[in-house]
């Protein structure tokens, strides 16, 4: 008996999570580091999103969320905002062949309304060229809010209760699970946030309510493979009991 549940436990603890999200941060101050301008943080911070995409994909992640422009990212000066809103392009337009190769799938979530059209028109070729993957699932939170996502699953929700296409009686955690950007997805096993700050800053309210949490120093650009794997193999010793406790409490 007691072998059995050693056998179990340890068969759970090499699962690979499903789904890795990362709040991308630090790119500003890993160019002010170098006396650089912040700009040349956020390109250099783009080519490590190719260099961790494709760790991803080579170890068999299914989805890779990343946080790459949130609803509260207007607030930085127009230049800041027009060079990170030109970034998606120039990543496309360089890795979609290689995305394509490795037969990942571009997804986006987030408020697409408010982007500039340049923006719009490189991520929705990218995602129409890449639709029928079944590899990692490469998710970009781009003008994404966890509260603006919220609101619009709200309101989509009062509007087929009001059209009495849905019943308030019916409406659970499931229902609102569908009306977000991330319906269908898995839930996030891990979150990481680079950079030494401890906060969520508006990403995956809903969804990361029973993730494990990772943080760590190193700012996004130089945030390394090693350091993913090891906070991998830590994910896979932590104990997740979502409430309730360890079998060998029960
Ligand atoms: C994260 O790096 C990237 C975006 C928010 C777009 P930051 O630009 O926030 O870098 P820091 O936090 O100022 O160093
Ligand atoms: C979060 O980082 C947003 C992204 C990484 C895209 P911020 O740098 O915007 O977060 P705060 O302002 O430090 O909370
Ligand atoms: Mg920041």
């Amino acid at each position: 008996m007691f072998g059995w549940k050693k056998q179990k436990q340890s068969a759970e603890m090499k699962a690979l999570p499903e789904h890795i999200a990362i709040i991308m941060d630090g790119n500003g101050r890993y160019a002010k580091q170098r006396n650089r301008p912040r700009v040349n943080g956020h390109y250099e911070g783009m080519q490590n999103v190719k260099r961790i995409t494709r760790h991803a994909s080579d170890v068999g992640i299914k989805y890779l969320t990343l946080y790459a422009f949130s609803t509260e990212n207007w607030s930085r000066p127009k230049s800041e905002v027009s060079y990170l809103m030109k970034l998606p392009g120039d990543f496309l337009g360089a890795f979609l062949p290689e995305l394509i190769e490795k037969n990942v799938r571009v997804i986006t979530i987030g408020d697409d309304d408010a982007l500039p059209e340049h923006t719009i028109k490189a991520v929705s070729e990218a995602v129409e060229k890449t639709k029928n993957n079944t590899g990692l699932n490469l998710v970009f939170a781009l003008n994404y809010g966890g509260r603006n996502e919220l609101v619009r699953g709200i309101k989509k929700i009062a509007g087929e209760v009001s059209k009495g296409k849905l019943d308030v009686e019916d409406i659970s955690q499931g229902t609102i699970d569908r009306y977000l950007y991330t319906a269908g997805m898995p839930e996030p096993e891990m979150m990481i946030r680079t950079s030494g700050e401890y906060r969520l800053s508006n990403f995956l309210l809903w969804q990361s309510s029973y993730s494990e949490l990772f943080f760590t120093d190193t700012f996004w650009p130089e945030f390394t493979t090693d350091e993913l794997d090891q906070m991998i193999s830590q994910y896979q010793k932590r104990s997740r009991r979502f409430g309730g406790l360890d079998e060998e409490e029960v």
